[in-house]
C-alpha cells in the first residue's frame, strides 16, 4: 500500500488493542483515544519544516530550530473526529480547526454534507484531516474534494483504523494524500462497518449506545 503510514509504535498498538475491547468503559475509551492522539501526532507531523532561531539561554547565544510556516490546521470529520482533536491540540496547541460534518447515507453509505467551516486563510497552509475510522472511505473523500477547493499547501489523512476498502478508494481518489494510520483490519462487514474493528467510535466516544 503506496502512501499509507502504519503507526505501529509498541505503545500505540497496546492502546490500540484495549480500545478494541467490548467491556471498556466510555471514560476509558476517550481517554485512550486522547493519548493515542499525541502519538499519533507525534509521527504525522515529523517532517513539519523547521527554521534557524537565534535565542539566549541564561549561559549563551545559540541557535535552536522552530516550526517554519503558518499554523497547521486540523479538520476533523463530525462527529467523532472530534474525539482525536483533543489530543492533537495538546501537542499542537496553536493549530487552527476546522470541522466538516458528513453522515453516512444508512442506504448508499455515502457522505452527505451539513456543515463545513474551515479557518479563513487557508492557502499556504498544512491540513491534518482527522476521523477515527477510514471505512467505506467515502467521508474521507468528500471531505479532501471540500478542503481541496481552498488550496492547502498540503493534506494529510490520519485515522486510528482503515479498512483496505477504504484505503484503496481514498488512494484513488486522491493519491497525493498520506495515509496515517494504526492499524488496517481486515474488511468491512455489509453495513460498512470495520472488521474486527472497534465498533461505532462516535457512540463509543459520546456514550450514546
Ligand atoms: N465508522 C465507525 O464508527 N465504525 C466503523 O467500523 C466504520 C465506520
Amino acid at each position: 500500500m503506496n502512501n499509507v503510514h502504519l503507526i505501529d509504535h509498541p505503545l500505540v498498538q497496546h492502546k490500540l488493542t484495549l480500545m478494541r475491547r467490548a467491556d471498556l468503559s466510555t471514560n476509558s475509551f476517550r481517554r485512550l483515544l486522547k493519548e493515542l492522539a499525541m502519538l499519533m501526532t507525534y509521527e504525522v507531523t515529523r517532517d513539519m519544516p523547521t527554521q534557524p532561531i537565534e535565542i539566549e539561554t541564561p549561559l549563551e547565544t545559540m541557535t535552536g530550530q522552530v516550526i517554519d510556516g503558518k499554523k497547521l490546521v486540523f479538520v476533523s470529520i463530525l462527529r467523532a473526529g472530534i474525539g482525536i482533536l483533543d489530543g492533537m491540540l495538546d501537542i499542537v496547541p496553536g493549530a487552527r480547526v476546522g470541522h466538516i460534518g458528513l453522515y453516512r447515507d444508512p442506504r448508499t453509505l455515502t457522505a452527505v454534507e451539513y456543515y463545513f467551516k474551515l479557518p479563513a486563510d487557508m492557502a499556504e497552509r498544512d491540513v491534518i484531516v482527522v476521523d477515527p475510522m477510514l471505512a467505506t472511505g467515502n467521508s474521507a473523500i468528500a471531505a479532501v474534494d471540500r478542503i481541496k477547493e481552498v488550496g492547502p499547501r498540503s493534506i494529510k489523512f490520519v485515522c486510528l483504523l482503515a479498512a483496505p476498502e477504504g484505503v484503496a478508494a481514498l488512494q484513488a481518489a486522491h493519491p497525493d494524500v498520506p495515509i496515517y494510520t494504526a492499524a488496517v483490519d481486515r474488511q468491512l462487514n455489509e453495513h460498512g462497518y470495520i472488521l474486527p474493528g472497534l465498533g461505532d467510535a462516535g457512540d463509543r466516544i459520546f456514550g450514546t449506545k
